[in-house]
């Protein structure tokens, strides 16, 4: 047993696991050979289960290039992130000219401080971007947020250590995973409706072809002997995609955080979705 209780996620990101936790964890294989999180987001299951000491080998990817290199920022360089928040002043005008910046144009110890700095100050903690690919969030109202936390990105980066930390689309999968694997796969939602459209995570959004695709996908790990494990909303087309041999789907009640218009927060049906008992 660890005594630390970190790491935990180091980032706000909408649609994070925490609330469903406990229900994921308790639909984990008993063994398992690497872990894969293709939707890494802000890592809410990953840092449980190290927490909880039971993953050995992991990989971790997402779509969202900033997002990753934060990641590796922070399992290659963390004193030098820390050392650079530390500089950071909460401050309006500061967060302004940050946001301005291009990511590509800073070094990778910047671009992460940068992302961290944002997430943490920045309204409601979003991460949202425009059709050019901008993050476009406005300044938050917290008194004193915690975007320097030492000790927490201290001790995700000894949790990063041994991760594979890859930027990809999520299908790249099936190239990676080994029979024995365990992929957990927490996509953007489906819509529930028309109207709850919340998929803007990335300029490019996530619609049904892409939820296709990742049922897909499942079958040929299936097929490979590797054991998935995938969160969605309860929106009939889900259910439709799924109600295939081999998944097994359950409904659980999740309490969410973040939802499409940041009001109504309470319980939810979703599905989690298995390919074994
Ligand atoms: C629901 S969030 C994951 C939340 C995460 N489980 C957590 O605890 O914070 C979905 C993630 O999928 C990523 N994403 C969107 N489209 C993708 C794609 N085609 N391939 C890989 N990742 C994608 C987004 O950048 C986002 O981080």
């Amino acid at each position: 047993m660890r005594a630390q209780i970190t790491p935990r996620p180091f980032l706000k990101w909408a649609g994070g696991k925490t609330q469903l936790i406990e229900e994921l964890v308790r639909r984990m294989p008993l063994q398992f050979e690497n872990y894969h999180e293709p939707f890494i987001g802000g890592g809410a299951l990953f840092f449980k289960l190290y927490r909880e000491n039971k993953i050995r080998r992991a990989t971790i990817s997402d779509l969202n290039a900033e997002l990753i290199d934060t990641y590796i920022a922070i399992r290659d360089h963390v004193a030098d992130v820390i050392g650079t928040l530390a500089e950071f002043p909460h401050r309006a005008e500061f967060f302004y000219r940050l946001r301005a910046q291009a990511p590509a144009e800073l070094d990778l110890v910047h671009r992460a401080a940068r992302m961290i700095y944002l997430n943490k100050t920045g309204y409601n903690g979003l991460y949202r971007v425009n059709r050019r690919g901008q993050f476009n969030v406005p300044f938050g109202s917290y008194k004193s947020p915690q975007y320097c936390d030492e000790v927490n990105l201290h001790a995700v980066a000894r949790a990063l250590q041994n991760v594979a930390i890859v930027c990809a689309p999520f299908d790249q999968i099936v190239e990676r995973a080994a029979p024995g694997d365990w992929v957990y796969f927490d996509p953007p939602y489906a819509p529930l409706s028309a109207t709850s459209n919340f998929t803007a995570y990335h300029a490019t959004g996530f619609g049904f072809a892409d939820q296709i695709k990742l049922r897909d996908v499942c079958v040929a790990l299936d097929a490979r002997a590797v054991r998935v494990m995938i969160s969605n909303s309860s929106a009939e087309s889900i259910r439709a995609l799924y109600a295939v041999a081999p998944f097994r789907i359950e409904q659980v009640l999740a309490n969410r955080a973040i939802n499409s218009n940041g009001k109504g927060r309470g319980k939810l049906v979703e599905l989690i979705i298995t390919n074994y008992a």
